[in-house]
């Protein structure tokens, strides 16, 4: 009977029948004397001979150092991080790594979706660059043909750009940011989905964050092989409840205050502090639940921010928070009047001149428009319970590393 060649995860399909499956040896169990239990992998699934196939012929295809003493045996949850992080091209083979890899692929194609089913359109804005989005701190610069220049930190200017030209637009690009410490949600290169929208209001902003999360979570959990490898990850996982939480930063000031939540120096925070990582995870975990943080002080958040009708000190700008990570998303309303945004510049210490093409669109056509940006590194670790953003991409970029 001639074998028919097929990938593991057709195997129930083709029960009884005479098959080709060409893979990786995942495991070699010996038991007893002479019986061998070997688990392929081929990337669509797993496959035990003996229990699920049995084999009337075989071949090596290549051979790799095994037995005990195995380098790769050692390359377990009680390894070293660092060793994990310098052996990555071997850990992603290892099933929880390549679990979440493939999650993210769906997770990626569910962002995708959503935009798309409400008439987005995809842009890819460059990532070299000669202006700064979210502050000169974290700026990677580089020689471009003997000027200075930098890795973007965001697309969101460019996207703004788009709004006159296809309404409303998203990309998905790497982000770079030059952060000098290690944390648990810092990446020097992660995902970033960005979104822009035009003739929005807050309020429309906040709803559409709140639909892309809980719609790509559905999504995600309604495909079934997807849904497997998500509750194998996270047995207990629940999806977000709509509405979220909405909290406006003058009351999470409030919250640290009432549940003794204190700065390093131990005294409290007050309005117009950066609310940091440390208190910003507190906070979440203790609450719960998603939380749309609101309203952020001029003085904290970025030059193209807007600011509120009601209460010049604060912005329309907003903070996704989720329990386990803190902050995955940020977003705002930006400014659409040409004075104000040239007195953000200054504000900021921005020279306008390499921003005259953002400018320009304060003398274009210009209206009210926001948007928002979402770390998927981060969506990730909080969707499948990481501990860390490093597990969530394919080989993490942080201080200290920048191989394989
Ligand atoms: O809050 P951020 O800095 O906002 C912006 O960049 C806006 N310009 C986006 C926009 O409105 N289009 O970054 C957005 C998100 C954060 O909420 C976080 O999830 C993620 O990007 N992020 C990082 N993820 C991993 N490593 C880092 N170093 C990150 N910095 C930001
Ligand atoms: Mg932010």
């Amino acid at each position: 009977q001639q074998a028919t060649k097929i990938k593991i995860r057709e195997a129930v399909a083709n029960r009884g029948r005479r098959v080709k499956v060409s893979g990786w040896v995942h495991r070699l169990r010996t038991q007893g004397k002479d019986m061998k239990f070997v688990i392929l992998r081929d990337g669509s699934g797993y496959l035990q001979y003996n229990h699920e196939l049995s084999a009337d012929y075989w071949e090596v295809i290549h051979k790799a150092p095994g037995g005990d003493d195995a380098f790769t045996n050692k390359l377990n949850a009680e390894a070293d991080p660092s060793v994990l992080y310098e052996q990555r091209h071997l850990v992603i083979r290892g099933e929880s790594s390549s679990s979440v890899l493939r999650v993210r692929s769906q997770i990626m194609k569910a962002f995708r979706e959503y935009f798309d089913s409400r008439g987005f359109t995809e842009v890819n804005p460059p990532c070299m660059v000669q202006t700064q989005v979210e502050g000169g701190g974290t700026l990677f610069d580089f020689n471009y043909y003997g000027e200075k220049a930098y890795l973007s930190q965001s697309s969101q200017l460019y996207l703004e750009t788009c709004l006159p030209s296809l309404g409303d637009v998203y990309s998905c690009s790497e982000s770079y940011r030059a952060e000098k410490s290690h944390t648990r949600r810092h990446l020097s290169e992660y995902s970033h989905l960005e979104a822009e929208m035009a003739f929005i209001t807050f309020d429309e902003l906040l709803n559409t964050i709140e639909e892309l999360v809980c719609g790509t979570v559905d999504r995600v959990l309604s495909h079934g092989p997807t849904r497997d490898l998500v509750y194998q990850l996270v047995p207990d996982f629940k999806p977000p409840q709509r509405p979220f939480m909405r909290l406006d930063y003058k009351d999470a000031i409030k919250y640290l205050k009432e549940h003794d939540i204190k700065k390093e120096d131990g005294t409290f925070y007050e309005f117009g502090d950066d609310i940091p990582e440390a208190p910003e995870r507190a906070m979440t975990d203790k609450i719960g639940c998603p939380i749309l943080l609101c309203r952020f002080p001029v003085e904290i958040k970025s030059f193209y921010m807007k600011r509120c009708s009601d209460d010049p000190r604060v912005t329309e700008s907003v903070d996704m928070l989720m329990p386990g990570v803190g902050e995955i998303v940020g977003g705002s309303m930006r400014i659409s009047d040409l004075d104000e945004l040239l007195a953000g510049y200054k504000r900021e210490g921005i020279n306008p001149e390499p921003y005259y093409w953002y400018t320009d669109q304060r003398k274009y056509g210009s209206t009210e428009h926001g948007g928002f940006g979402l770390g998927v590194e981060r969506f990730i670790a909080w969707m499948l319970h990481r501990d860390t953003v490093k597990e969530c991409c394919l080989y993490p970029r942080f201080m200290g590393r920048c191989l394989p």
